[in-house]
């Protein structure tokens, strides 16, 4: 099986190319740089192709021969303005590339920021009002994917991550962190109270689990079209902010707010991945793992 994958340099990216790899997969990594796929350059199943999405119209060379596309890769720019033109400029490309291509498959990262504004319980057939950029360019790539599937014989599969967390791929690799866990390490290792509501908390997504989705996802004999990829339980930021000060080692107060109203708080199902999975996921320990990498930076 051949898949090809965009931003495969990046974050999540490096994971998914290491998951496919250890399937068995042949893997064509299309990046930027060579340099940033540290030792998977060098596999013998990985073909690079060195190319920028945005000076690169068409990509259907590339891209033939490949039973799947995973798109990955996110052009990121001004906020509020450069992202939603410019990478839904990429999405819609790349997928109708693939389509064009002939690959069977295509499977698109998109985001649980998708459902934003949050409701009390959310599912992936839920109608789609996002309020925020992220979210709005994220809801425009999954347009952007079931039109190139219409006008071809393309399966499309969107998986929608919450915050991921774990290490790099490898040591030296691209890494990311939520906005939100990256203040309270900030805060922390300045020493200044963390603030957070109380019983308020996200459902996260371990990084190797989200590689093992997209994986999945190639394979799968009947999939869904959409898929939420976060953990069954929510994580209290009250919890992760005492994490965060415990692994930094901070003399940092978590000061607890009660919340301002009675109301749930929001909620992803998680029966669809579950079932893709095996069973629930669990991303405490690839959170701590990743806080400790954070920490060392503070160090
Ligand atoms: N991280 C999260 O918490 C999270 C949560 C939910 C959804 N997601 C989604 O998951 C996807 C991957 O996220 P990530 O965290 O892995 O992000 P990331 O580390 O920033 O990776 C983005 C990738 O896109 C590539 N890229 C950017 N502009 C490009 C261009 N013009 N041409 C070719 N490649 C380009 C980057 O290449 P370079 O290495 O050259 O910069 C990088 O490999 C994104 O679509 C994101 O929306 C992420």
């Amino acid at each position: 099986m051949r898949t090809l994958v965009t931003g495969a340099s990046g974050y999540i990216g490096l994971h998914i190319l290491r998951e496919l790899l250890a399937a068995g997969q042949e893997v064509t990594a299309l990046v930027r740089s060579r340099a940033k796929l540290g030792p998977f350059a060098d596999e013998p199943r990985v073909h690079v192709v060195e190319s920028d999405l945005e000076q690169n119209g068409w990509i259907v060379d590339a891209l033939l021969h490949h039973d799947a596309c995973v798109h990955a890769a996110l052009i990121w720019g001004e906020p509020e303005t450069e992202p939603e033109a410019r990478d839904g400029a990429v999405v819609a490309q790349v997928f109708h590339a693939a389509a064009t291509a002939g690959v069977a498959r295509s499977v698109y990262l998109s985001s649980a920021a998708v459902h934003r504004p949050f409701a009390a319980v959310m599912g992936e057939d839920d109608p789609l009002r996002p309020t925020d950029a992220y979210g709005a360019t994220k809801a425009c790539g999954e347009r952007w994917l079931g039109r190139a599937c219409e006008d071809s014989s393309m399966t499309g599969i969107v998986l929608r991550p919450g915050p991921v967390v774990g290490p790099p791929a490898f040591e030296g690799g691209a890494l990311r962190i939520d906005r939100r866990i990256a203040e309270m390490v900030d805060l922390a290792a300045a020493g200044r109270p963390i603030e957070v509501v109380d019983g308020e908390g996200r459902q996260l997504s371990d990084v190797t689990e989200v590689a093992r989705a997209v994986r999945l996802l190639t394979e799968a004999d009947q999939p869904e079209p959409t898929y939420l990829c976060v953990d069954c339980e929510i994580l209290p930021w009250e919890r992760i902010a005492r994490m965060v000060v415990e692994v930094l080692d901070s003399p940092s107060e978590v000061r607890v707010r009660p919340r301002d109203e009675a109301a749930p708080v929001p909620r992803f199902r998680t029966d669809r991945i579950e079932a893709l999975l095996g069973g629930p996921t669990n991303a405490e320990a690839a959170l701590r793992a990743h806080l400790r990498l954070l920490a060392e930076g503070h160090r």
